[in-house]
């Protein structure tokens, strides 16, 4: 007998995808079902992202205009989880901004929604669950896949680096990665059920994968068991570092036909005095010889890439040298983002934040800028 029907509202990156699909896995063992829109729907669950300020801006407007459905509907159940939930503060306002929310976890206890659920129907009294910490890693949570044709694996999650102006390592904690047999036997099962072409191995750094655990293994040796082990899929990977990418890991993508030779290779900046700023642990030059280094084994890889304009401190002479890295790199396309304040992080308190219209223009002429590029390369 079907308990009642949910709707998982999805915010930010393939992280939280694939998290909203253990959440929906975790739901539907329980007996719920889906709804197709979340007007129809018993329960609401938003799975939240904070990394700059217009998600989170976003997602407030949606938390409050669920208002209406939660007064016409008094048994509405709300469940606020993810990273922007994990930040400090954030539960208090929502609580108070929000008063017909029954539930807010973070990022660290998402496979125990269930148990949360049956607390709160229990009592119908609100729950805070948002707990402090690294967090752990847990197995076995049921996952219901959205995707038609790709299937995500964690192989790894939080993040070590500290890059001055990224929330993540404070809304997801340390790194922490997965047992190798435990990836391998899940990629191995996914193979067997013959429903996915691709395969995609999740972490916020993927290179600095293993480092952490005590059989060690690196980045590249998973990322070739696993291509073994499902030979008819493409594994693909995301997302990497440029100071952690092993001549083993280029070696070995350029070895094995069925690993993806999409690289996702954030630059964040083309000016050295920006990226020692940013703490990015590589300078402009280090990341022209990594480049390449993978065109030189690699020719048809495909390098995307995350760019900020606009960081505290960048002179005009300091955003020209990236659009000249652009130009230089010709990446296959660019997601190019504004700086944006989060408090907690290094940056937030540094001087000579930008003004907004000064992060338009740049914003505006790199996008052009490599929109040209792209269309170029496919034109090839
Ligand atoms: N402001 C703007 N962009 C950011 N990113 C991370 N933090 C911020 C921030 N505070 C971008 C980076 C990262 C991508 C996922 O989001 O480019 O690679
Ligand atoms: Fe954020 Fe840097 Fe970690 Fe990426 S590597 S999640 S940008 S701190």
């Amino acid at each position: 007998m079907a308990k009642g029907n949910y709707k998982i509202l999805t915010y930010g990156c393939q992280m939280n995808e694939h998290e909203s699909e253990k959440l929906a896995g975790i739901l539907t063992a329980k007996g719920y079902v889906p709804a197709e829109k979340k007007e129809d729907a018993g329960m609401i669950v938003l799975n939240t992202c904070c990394i700059r300020e217009s998600a989170e801006s976003r997602i407030i407007a949606h938390i409050g205009a669920l208002k209406t459905l939660a007064r016409k509907n008094p048994e509405l159940v709300v469940i606020v989880c993810g990273c922007m939930s994990q930040q400090d503060g954030m539960e208090a306002s929502l609580r108070q901004k929000f008063p017909f929310i029954s539930i807010v976890l973070g990022t660290h206890n998402i496979d125990r929604l269930g148990e949360y659920l049956d607390e709160f129907l229990e009592g119908r009294k609100y729950l805070n669950r948002v707990v402090s910490g690294s967090g752990t890693i847990t197995e076995g949570t049921p996952v219901l896949r959205e995707a038609n044709t790709n299937a995500w694996v964690n192989i790894m999650y939080g993040c070590n680096n500290f890059c001055s102006y990224c929330i993540v390592p404070y809304v997801r904690g340390r790194e922490r990665s997965r047992e190798a047999r435990d990836i391998l036997a899940e990629v191995s099962e996914l193979a067997k059920s013959g429903k996915y072409k691709t395969m995609t191995l999740l972490g916020q750094n993927v290179n600095s994968y293993g480092k952490d655990l005590e059989q060690k293994i690196s980045f590249a040796g998973l990322i070739r068991q696993a291509a073994e082990i499902a030979p008819n899929q493409t594994i693909c990977f995301m997302t990497s570092h440029p100071k952690d990418f092993s001549d083993e890991l280029i070696r070995t993508i350029a070895a094995v036909p069925n690993i993806s030779k999409s690289i996702h290779l954030p630059v964040q900046s083309g000016s050295n005095a920006v990226l020692r700023a940013m703490n990015r642990g590589y300078t402009r030059e280090d990341y022209i010889t990594l480049t390449q280094k993978i065109f030189k084994s690699i020719p048809d890889a495909a390098i995307t890439t995350d760019i900020i304009v606009g960081f505290p401190g960048e002179t005009d002479e300091d955003y020209l040298q990236t659009e000249e890295l652009v130009k230089l790199i010709q990446f296959n396309s660019a997601f190019i983002f504004m700086y944006s304040k989060r408090s907690g992080t290094v940056a937030a308190k540094l001087d000579g934040q930008i003004p907004i219209a000064v992060k338009r223009r740049r914003i505006h002429r790199l996008q052009e800028i490599q929109i040209q590029i792209s269309r170029n390369k496919r034109g090839k």
